[in-house]
C-alpha cells in the first residue's frame, strides 16, 4: 500500500537530519514492502526566503493532503539572521505555532529516556539515575500563553506588553484524554503539573483533569506545581511516567527532561490532533552554528520518523525496528559529537544514517 507523506525540512541543521530519516525510512520500504510517496513543504525560514511567509495556505493544504508530517527543524540565529528583523508574525516560529494551530495539533508527546548507553552523557549522579528513566510529557500545544490575544502599548508614555493565558475545559479535556489514554499504555501514573496556587486557568485545568481521571481508574493521578516539578525532575526523574501539562510549562520542563537524557540531539516528538495524523519532529531546534557541517545528532529525527510509524501509519513492528536500530548503533560505540564519550566512535550524520539504516 502507498502513504503520502509530507517533509518539512525546513531551516539549519533541518535538511540534513531529515534526509538521514528518509535514508531510515526507505530502508523500511525496502525490508517491509511499503511505498512511501513523499513531497517536500516550506515553513519557517526556508518559506519565508522563498514566499515572503513563515507559512502558506500551500503548505497547510499539502500538509493536510497527506497522512503525515515530518519535519526537521525551523529558524535561524536570532542575533545575525535577517528573518528577526521581520515583525514576530513574519519569523520563522510564527510559522511553526501556525501549522500547529491550523492543523489542530493540540497533543504534543515528548517522550524522555535515559539510554543505558548514554548513562555517561546524563548530568545527573549515578544513584539519581538509578536503573534509568523513561517519562513522556503531554504537552498542550494549541492553546494557553502561546495563542492568547497579546499587545504592546503605551499608557501615559509607560510601554505596557499583555499576553494572555486562556483555556477553556474542552480544551484541558481532549489532551488530559490523550494523556491518560497514553498512561494506560504506559505505567499508569499521570503527574498533572499546574500553577494552581496562583492561576485561574491551573484551578480550572486541576478541576478538569480530575473529571477525566473518573474515566481512567485504573491510573493513579497527581498534581504537582510547576516550581516543584521542575525541582523533581533533576531530584528524582524516575518517579515520573506521564507528565500532562500547558503549553507553556510543557514548553520549559521538556527542555529540562530532554537535558536529563544526556543530550538534546536523541529526544523524538509528536504533535497529533483528533485523528490519525502527526506532525513528527525532534525536540530540539535548528542549530544553524552546525549547520551543513555533519555534525548534527539525525537520531530525534529517526526516533520522530518511528514515532510516525507507530501513531499515524499503525506499523509498530517498523516502528520497533527503527528504534532497535538506533539502540545497537549506540551499543557498537558510535556517537555523533554532542554524545560523544571517552573510548566511542565519532561519525558525522550522514553515517550515523547510514549505519541506522544498516542495522534495520
Ligand atoms: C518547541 C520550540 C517552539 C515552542 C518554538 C520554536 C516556538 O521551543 O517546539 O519547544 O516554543 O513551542
Ligand atoms: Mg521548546
Amino acid at each position: 500500500m502507498e502513504h503520502k507523506l509530507a517533509l518539512i525540512p525546513g531551516d539549519g541543521i533541518g535538511p540534513e537530519i531529515v534526509r538521514e530519516a528518509r535514508k531510515v525510512l526507505d530502508r523500511v520500504c525496502e525490508k517491509y514492502g511499503h511505498t512511501f510517496t513523499y513531497t517536500e513543504l516550506l515553513l519557517g525560514g526556508a518559506s519565508i526566503d522563498a514566499n515572503g511567509v513563515p507559512l502558506t495556505e500551500e503548505t497547510v493544504a499539502l500538509a493536510k493532503e497527506s497522512e503525515a508530517v515530518l519535519m526537521g527543524s525551523i529558524g535561524g540565529d536570532a542575533a545575525t539572521s535577517p528573518w528577526y528583523k521581520l515583525e514576530p508574525s513574519k519569523r520563522p516560529e510564527a510559522g511553526l505555532l501556525g501549522i500547529r494551530k491550523a492543523l489542530n495539533l493540540f497533543a504534543n508527546l515528548r517522550p524522555a529516556y535515559l539510554y543505558k548507553e548514554l548513562k555517561a552523557a546524563c548530568p545527573l549522579r549515578d544513584e539519581i539515575i538509578g536503573d534509568g528513566f523513561d517519562m513522556m510529557i503531554m504537552r498542550e500545544l494549541t492553546g494557553g500563553l502561546y495563542f492568547g490575544e497579546r499587545k504592546t502599548i503605551e499608557e501615559n508614555g509607560v510601554k505596557k506588553a499583555i499576553d494572555t493565558l486562556t483555556y477553556d475545559e474542552n480544551e484541558i479535556r481532549r489532551i488530559a484524554k490523550r494523556g491518560f489514554d497514553i498512561a494506560m499504555k504506559r505505567r499508569k501514573k499521570v503527574t498533572s503539573v499546574d500553577k494552581a496556587n496562583v492561576l485561574d486557568s491551573s484551578r480550572l485545568w486541576r478541576k478538569v483533569v480530575e473529571e477525566v481521571a473518573q474515566e481512567y481508574p485504573e491510573v493513579t493521578l497527581e498534581h504537582m506545581l510547576v516550581d516543584n516539578c521542575a525541582m523533581q525532575l533533576v531530584k528524582d526523574p524516575k518517579q515520573f511516567d506521564v507528565i500532562l501539562t500547558e503549553n507553556m510549562f510543557g514548553d520549559i520542563l521538556s527542555d529540562e527532561a530532554s537535558m536529563v537524557t544526556g543530550s538534546i540531539g536523541m529526544l523524538s516528538s509528536a504533535s497529533l490532533n483528533e485523528t490519525k495524523f502527526g506532525l513528527y519532529e525532534p525536540s530540539h531546534g535548528s542549530a544553524p552554528d552546525i549547520a551543513g557541517q555533519d555534525k548534527a545528532n539525525p537520531i530525534a529525527t529517526i526516533l520522530s520518523a518511528a514515532m510516525m510509524l507507530r501513531y499515524s501509519l499503525d506499523m509498530d513492528q517498523e516502528a520497533d525496528a527503527v528504534e532497535a536500530a538506533v539502540s545497537a548503533v549506540l551499543e557498537k560505540g558510535y556517537r555523533t559529537g554532542d554524545i560523544m564519550s571517552e573510548g566511542c566512535t565519532l561519525v558525522g550524520t550522514a553515517q550515523m544514517g547510514d549505519l541506522i539504516a544498516a542495522e534495520i
